[in-house]
């Protein structure tokens, strides 16, 4: 099935997406007042359904916005079950999309007063890696982070973040990383991990990232391997000491990094820390048959 021919869901129904329109007054487009997911499924399951649903609903709760009841939760989990199953990502690897703004309202930069209905759409799209790229390890570039200091919401307003991932695309990297005041924090689209004198550290959960819901199983598994782990971050001017780098995301699993910039990493090539995570993850991801909602 083309993406074309899929079915999505908009505001209560299900639509093929050539039919999904939205208000040109809807204020995800307007303002990008508004948050989104992105799922992972095997198999026709979520991998992690409910923490991404717990932190959408974190997300909405700190803008504000309210979502009927019966779409809320276990309800979003349900959508998205259902969507899979009629495009038909039954088998194989899939993501789901998944977007909630304020709705459509006249412009006016406060709240619209009465409040409108929210504007939920889902959609499904077929997953592949890029080839060869986790085996052999991916180049990124630094990239001064300057975003608003509540990057713990997943909104849509991703500005910063599009044009920090084209410079790294100009400079034939797959990520950028951001730093804030000597700090290396997370990727554009990804968190960062960092082996430093036999610690696996990476950016504590605060303001200054997005909680990865990957970052977290991956913390966890760590863990479970005897490997000690730190939330601390590392500092920029530590590049050079680090062992081993790897970025981690709901598309990019675990995927190592060989150089920064002209630095290069460790031995330039993915190492051992690095491959038994890429491998626990895989394995807990291939466990999903069983549904997390
Ligand atoms: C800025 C940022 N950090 C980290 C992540 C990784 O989060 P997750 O593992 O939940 O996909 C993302 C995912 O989109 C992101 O946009």
């Amino acid at each position: 099935m083309s993406q074309d021919d899929s079915t999505i869901y908009l505001n209560g129904s299900y639509l093929p997406r050539s039919q999904g329109s939205l208000s040109i007054d809807d204020r995800g487009f307007i303002f990008g007042d508004g948050v989104y997911e992105v799922f992972r499924a095997v198999d026709g399951e979520l991998f992690q359904g409910r923490a991404h649903v717990t932190r959408l609903l974190r997300g909405l709760d700190a803008l504000g916005i309210q979502i009927p009841g019966e779409v809320e939760d276990p309800g979003l989990l349900a959508i998205a079950r259902s969507l899979l199953a009629r495009n038909r990502h039954d088998t194989g690897q899939a993501t789901i999309y998944l977007q909630v703004t304020r709705g459509a309202a006249p412009r006016t930069h406060h709240f619209p007063t009465p409040s409108v209905p929210p504007t939920i759409l889902l959609y499904t799209s077929t997953f592949r890696h890029p080839e060869g790229l986790h085996e052999k390890g991916a180049r990124c570039v630094l990239h001064s982070d300057r975003r608003w200091s509540r990057a713990d919401i997943k909104s849509v307003n991703l500005l910063p973040n599009v044009l920090a991932k084209e410079a790294a695309r100009k400079a034939g990297a797959t990520e950028a990383l951001f730093v804030r005041d000597g700090m290396l924090l997370e990727g554009s689209s990804t968190n960062l991990f960092g082996v430093l004198d036999g610690v696996l550290r990476t950016y504590p959960p605060a303001n200054y990232i997005l909680r990865g819901i990957t970052r977290d199983v991956v913390l966890d598994l760590a863990a479970g391997h005897g490997i000690p782990t730190r939330e601390e971050g590392i500092p920029m001017e530590e590049l050079p000491r680090v062992s081993e780098l790897f970025i981690t995301g709901t598309t990019t699993d675990v995927l190592p990094v060989i150089q920064v910039d002209e630095t290069s990493i460790g031995k330039g090539r993915p190492g051992p820390v690095t491959r038994r995570l890429q491998r626990a993850l895989q394995e807990e991801m291939l466990r999903t048959g069983t549904p997390t909602g």
